[in-house]
């Protein structure tokens, strides 16, 4: 089948995910013929009634105008695949209990697909991956008797901002072959003319040490709070002092908990891949981890958690935000529900029955904690009478506990 024959331009596997979804729905909406194969039924059908299913800024306008143009097509049947000229493939590798990487998912994956590849296609990876996956996926399909082009092409969007960072980010193009490297750009520069091309080892290290660098960003802060906070110290008092009108420290990030399905496995993964000669990500990991522990720890100096109601603030694991994968909200509530007489939860955007609205928290616990900083808590009135205990300092009065 020549090139131009194929019914669709691009086909997104897990292509109804955080990653997935955005990215089908801008090809389609730069005029790509896209197709979407997915194994989640329900989102498939909440997809192709036009309601993206999780929350993501600008994009559900472009998903009705993607499905009104006839450019984007779903379906749950892995045969779309041949009919596709480039498979993006969205199935990442997580960690096991072991904290090592699960290649075995995308390895299963890939070889369930391997029927639908031809020498003609292009397969890109999207998702983190363990370092070394690339060369393997080209292994496994070279095992089955297929020599397409590959390329690694990571996503490095946050999540949530897809429509703007897809187009406004540069993109990391990697592959074996120049025509890899030449179709891969191709396709991304409809999003974007600012392409880095590297070599595939290098662009999987790329997605993985930026995503860890951010991590342990984010546990520097958390350590030097905790230090300030045993020192009865308002860490925001040193925060201020450090980034104010200080370019070096511009981007010291707040304290917080730093959760979420992406950081913290992909600081295992580089632990893994480095055979966990990797202190600083471990340590990381533990202070960031060990955060909801401390604020349990804390208070217990200062109550008698067995007779009083804490309340959770927020239980998405980042702001404005739906996505509750991975988040230390959960860590906190399994600490307190253990620690204290009861424990209340709220989320204005995570749907559950069990949680309470802001105000009811408010009213019935006697500790509230904002775990996630969602803007609208700024406008929270909590009385004195009760105690806040603010990592985030969204309140405006420091972040002492
Ligand atoms: N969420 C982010 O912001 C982000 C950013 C960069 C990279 N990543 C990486 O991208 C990967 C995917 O993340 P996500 O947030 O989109 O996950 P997700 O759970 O939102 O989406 C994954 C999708 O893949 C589908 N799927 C799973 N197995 C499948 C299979 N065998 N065939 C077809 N579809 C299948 C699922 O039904 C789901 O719709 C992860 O590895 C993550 O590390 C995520």
């Amino acid at each position: 089948m020549a090139v131009n024959d194929y019914k669709y331009d691009v086909c997104v596997v897990g292509g109804c995910g955080h990653v997935g979804l955005p990215l089908a729905i801008m090809f389609a909406n730069r005029d790509k013929k896209v197709s979407i194969y997915d194994i989640n039924e329900n989102n498939i059908a909440t997809v192709k009634s036009g309601v993206v299913p999780f929350h993501e800024e600008g994009a559900q306008p472009l998903l009705k105008n993607a499905l009104a143009s006839g450019n984007l097509q779903l379906s749950s049947d892995a045969s779309v695949l041949g009919e596709s000229e480039i498979i993006i493939v969205i199935i990442g590798t997580p960690v096991d209990e072991h904290l090592n990487p699960r290649v075995d998912i995308l390895k299963k994956t890939l070889k369930s697909i391997s029927q639908y590849m031809t020498d003609d296609k292009l397969l890109i990876l999207r998702s983190t991956v363990y370092p070394g996956v690339t060369k393997r996926t080209k292994d496994w399909l070279e095992e089955d008797g297929h020599h397409c082009d590959i390329a690694f092409c990571p996503e490095r969007i946050l999540e949530g901002k897809a429509v703007e960072e897809l187009t406004s980010l540069p993109q990391i193009v990697s592959s074996f072959t120049e025509s890899g490297v030449n179709r891969a750009s191709a396709l991304f520069k409809l999003l974007t003319d600012d392409i880095v091309v590297v070599e595939p080892i290098e662009a999987e290290l790329t997605k993985l040490c930026t995503n860890v660098w951010r991590y342990i960003k984010f546990a520097v802060s958390n350590q030097f709070y905790t230090i300030a906070n045993d020192y009865d110290v308002d860490f925001y008092k040193i925060h201020n002092a450090m980034t104010y009108n200080y370019p070096r420290c511009k981007d010291f990030p707040r304290p917080g908990f730093a959760a979420g399905p992406c950081l913290f496995k992909d600081t295992m993964q580089l632990g893994a891949f480095s055979d966990n000669d990797f202190n600083l990500g471990h340590t990381a990991m533990l202070i960031n981890e060990g955060l909801p522990n401390y604020v349990c720890k804390t208070l217990r100096k200062q109550y008698d958690l067995s007779k009083l109601t804490v309340g959770i603030l927020g239980m998405a694991f980042k702001a404005e935000s739906d996505d509750i994968r991975e988040s230390l909200s959960y860590k906190l509530k399994k600490i307190f529900d253990f620690e204290a007489k009861e424990v209340l939860c709220s989320d204005p955007y995570v749907k559950d029955d069990r949680f309470v609205s802001e105000e009811e928290l408010i009213t019935r616990s006697d500790i509230i904690i904002i775990a996630t900083p969602h803007k609208l808590y700024k406008e929270l009135t909590i009385p004195s009478d009760k105690k806040a205990v603010d990592i985030w300092n969204i309140l405006g009065n420091g972040g002492k506990i």
